[in-house]
């Protein structure tokens, strides 16, 4: 059943840029307070004054546990327990199997997978006990298929829609739901990233390292940051809806 619009307290992860930005310009379009977390302070304040609903803005890195604790304190302190929460802040880092360092492993499992781990850990309790939640991490297309040269990155982020997918059963009868959704590439600054390590690496240009990348995928186009976070929308609004990953790919995975 969707449910009626009602002011939930939100937490997005990775806010300050990218696909985090655009669901916390969602959620706050239909009236949500957004927690807005990330590294850098002023990028995230930037964000939080393009808002229309209240915000606040908690500086952190998600792979730091006490950081992470201050930032949930911090938040229900101002509005009570995070209802909402969106574990997007992630990051990818490529290289050839055989030459994935134990260093590029073990970052990719903190970022990807053991720091959205923990957020669930510290906001199921208080989600169960009011009786309602919304989880939803950001994974991606590489949760369901793998692609050459990011086996870390890849392994992470099947983690990560494991976890949803235990965490979903466990949670099924106690009002909290928990859901992936999975992109193919998005316009973000994460994605200049990997075109501007493509043109590096091939000399070639970094419009066609970007079509290249737009053409991978089946609609031909890279996917826009908001219809992601329409995606994310649909499962706070969809209490039926659990335990799955859905996938905003340009019809890469058909699942
Ligand atoms: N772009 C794509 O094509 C694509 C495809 C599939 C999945 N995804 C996933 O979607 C999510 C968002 O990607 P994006 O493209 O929006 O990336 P982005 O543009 O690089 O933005 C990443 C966000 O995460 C934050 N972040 C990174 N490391 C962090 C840390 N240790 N602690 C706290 N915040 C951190 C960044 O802020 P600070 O750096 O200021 O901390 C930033 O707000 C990621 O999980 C990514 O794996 C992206």
């Amino acid at each position: 059943m969707t449910e009626p619009p009602r002011s939930r307290t939100c937490l997005v992860t990775g806010a300050s840029r990218g696909i985090g930005a655009a669901v916390a310009a969602r959620l706050a379009d239909d009236g949500h307070r957004v927690a807005l977390l990330g590294r850098e302070a002023g990028a995230l304040e930037a964000v939080a004054a393009t808002l229309p609903s209240p915000s606040v803005v908690v500086p952190a890195d998600v792979t730091d546990a006490e950081q992470v604790e201050a930032a949930f304190v911090r938040i229900e302190r101002e509005w009570g327990p995070v209802e909402v929460l969106v574990s997007n802040a992630g990051s990818g880092g490529a290289a050839p199997l055989v030459e994935t360092t134990d260093e590029l492993w073990a970052r990719m499992i903190e970022l990807n997978l053991t720091a959205p781990f923990r957020f669930l850990r510290r906001a199921v309790p208080g989600m169960v006990a009011g009786g309602w939640g919304r989880i939803v991490v950001v994974a991606s297309v590489v949760a369901k298929r793998g692609e050459a040269q990011v086996a870390a990155y890849s392994a992470a982020k099947h983690g990560a829609l494991g976890l949803v997918r235990a965490a979903a059963a466990e949670l099924a009868r106690t009002g909290v739901t928990v859901n992936a959704v999975c992109p193919g590439y998005v316009d973000t600054p994460m994605t200049e990233a990997t075109v501007a390590a493509i043109a590096g690496r091939t000399g070639r240009s970094e419009d066609d390292a970007r079509a290249s990348l737009a053409r991978r995928q089946p609609i031909g186009r890279l996917i826009d940051p908001a219809e992601v976070a329409e995606a994310v929308r649909f499962c706070v609004v969809n209490g039926a809806v659990t335990g799955q990953g859905l996938n905003v790919d340009g019809g890469t995975v058909q699942s």
